[in-house]
């Protein structure tokens, strides 16, 4: 485990740098998981984002529900430092914390959990950390996954491998085991390079 979160760290350093330039251009279902949240606009509610990165969703949350108060875990220094520039405009409604996710206890319960292209980093221990996730939420409260989700193409599983990233249809059937689906789709990038899953799922 500590091995595989130094690779990710090691990973992100140089990545970091280029991140926010070249993600767009792959990450979908970003933008779509954080309008499918069922909340008002003006809900005083918790988010925690694992795996928050350079603080992308943190930023588009934070705008969308301007009563929330959000928290961003990373264990990637270099990802943080550009997260605390992207949400510095927010002030002290947008903590960023530098961890591994499920290693300390949370000091509250979120009301959302928010696992955006990280799960299919964390390997192989993704399982556990989904249910540590139904285990830290709120009753009631939600998790909400953007990810890769499959492809038919060797070669794109392999390329995706290289980066660390496993992509394999595992997500979604153990997101519809453990959660109450209130959204599950499934969507073609590329025409059908890969597909990419949007979820969101209510604590049983
Ligand atoms: C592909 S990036 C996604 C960043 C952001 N969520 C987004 O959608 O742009 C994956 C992030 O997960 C982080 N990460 C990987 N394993 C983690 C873990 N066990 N705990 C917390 N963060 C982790 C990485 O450092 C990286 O910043």
């Amino acid at each position: 485990m500590k091995e595989q979160n130094q690779t990710i760290a090691t990973y992100y350093q140089f990545q970091s740098g280029i991140y926010d330039l070249t993600r767009w251009s792959f990450l979908f279902g970003r933008k779509r998981i954080v309008r499918e949240l069922p909340f008002q606009r003006e809900a005083l509610i918790t988010i925690l984002e694992v795996g928050c990165g350079t603080g992308y969703n943190l930023a588009q949350l934070a705008r969308h529900y301007p009563n929330a108060r959000l928290q961003g875990m990373d264990l990637s220094a270099d990802m943080l430092q550009i997260a605390k520039r992207n949400t510095r405009r927010f002030g002290n409604r947008v903590e960023l914390i530098q961890a591994p996710y499920g290693q300390s206890p949370l000091s509250y319960r979120p009301d959302v959990i928010l696992f955006s292209y990280a799960l299919t980093m964390i390997n192989p221990q993704w399982k556990d950390l989904l249910d540590r996730a139904g285990e830290d939420l709120a009753d009631g409260g939600i998790i909400a996954v953007a990810d890769f989700h499959d492809s038919r193409h060797d070669w794109f599983r392999n390329h995706m491998g290289n980066h660390h990233v496993r992509i394999d249809g595992h997500l979604l059937p153990i997101l519809s085991d453990r959660f109450k689906p209130l959204l599950a789709e499934v969507k073609p990038a590329y025409f059908g390079v890969w597909d990419y899953l949007v979820f969101v799922g209510a604590r049983g």
